[in-house]
């Protein structure tokens, strides 16, 4: 499916869902499914101490990320887009899974705060083009509007 109806699918998807968890989780999934070449799709969100990881497809993940360690926490920190072509070559890159080589963070405002970031993982070397950048960029806007900030779930 072309990325614009992936984004029509997902309006139609969330719209009726109240509870972010289900959200969320459904949101992982559906990225795992529809997206090609990847290997850890997810959430990690604002806790007290830093990001505890949040719903996601993949293998068990780092829990406890604090603020600008990582992808994870640099983006949480300065609340800007990141994506790493080549993780071997960033020295600011925690990794939980070996077989991970490319990655992109982006993070969830709720108002001008961060909220939590999506983060995904590919396999493969520079798998996150501008185009797919673009569309999960998208996507966490989409989400966004339908994620209830009053009702915390960590
Ligand atoms: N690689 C991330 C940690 C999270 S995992 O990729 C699921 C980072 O450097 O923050």
């Amino acid at each position: 499916m072309k990325y614009d109806n992936l984004i029509k699918t997902v309006k139609a998807l969330f719209k009726d869902e109240p509870n972010t968890l289900a959200l969320l989780s459904n949101a992982s999934a559906f990225l795992m499914e529809n997206i090609k070449d990847i290997n850890w799709v997810g959430f990690y969100l604002k806790t007290k101490d830093g990001l505890s990881v949040g719903p996601f497809q993949g293998k068990v993940a780092c829990s406890l990320i604090k603020p600008k360690m990582g992808v994870v926490g640099s983006s949480y920190s300065e609340g800007l887009i990141k994506v790493i072509p080549n993780v071997s070559l960033e020295e600011n890159h925690i990794y939980c899974d070996p077989s991970s080589k490319s990655e992109v963070v982006i993070p969830i405002f709720n108002q001008s705060r961060v909220w939590g970031v999506l983060d995904v993982d590919s396999p493969i070397i520079n798998r996150f083009d501008q185009n797919l950048v673009g569309f999960l960029h998208q996507f966490t806007l989409t989400l966004t509007n339908f994620i209830d900030f009053n009702n915390p779930l960590l």
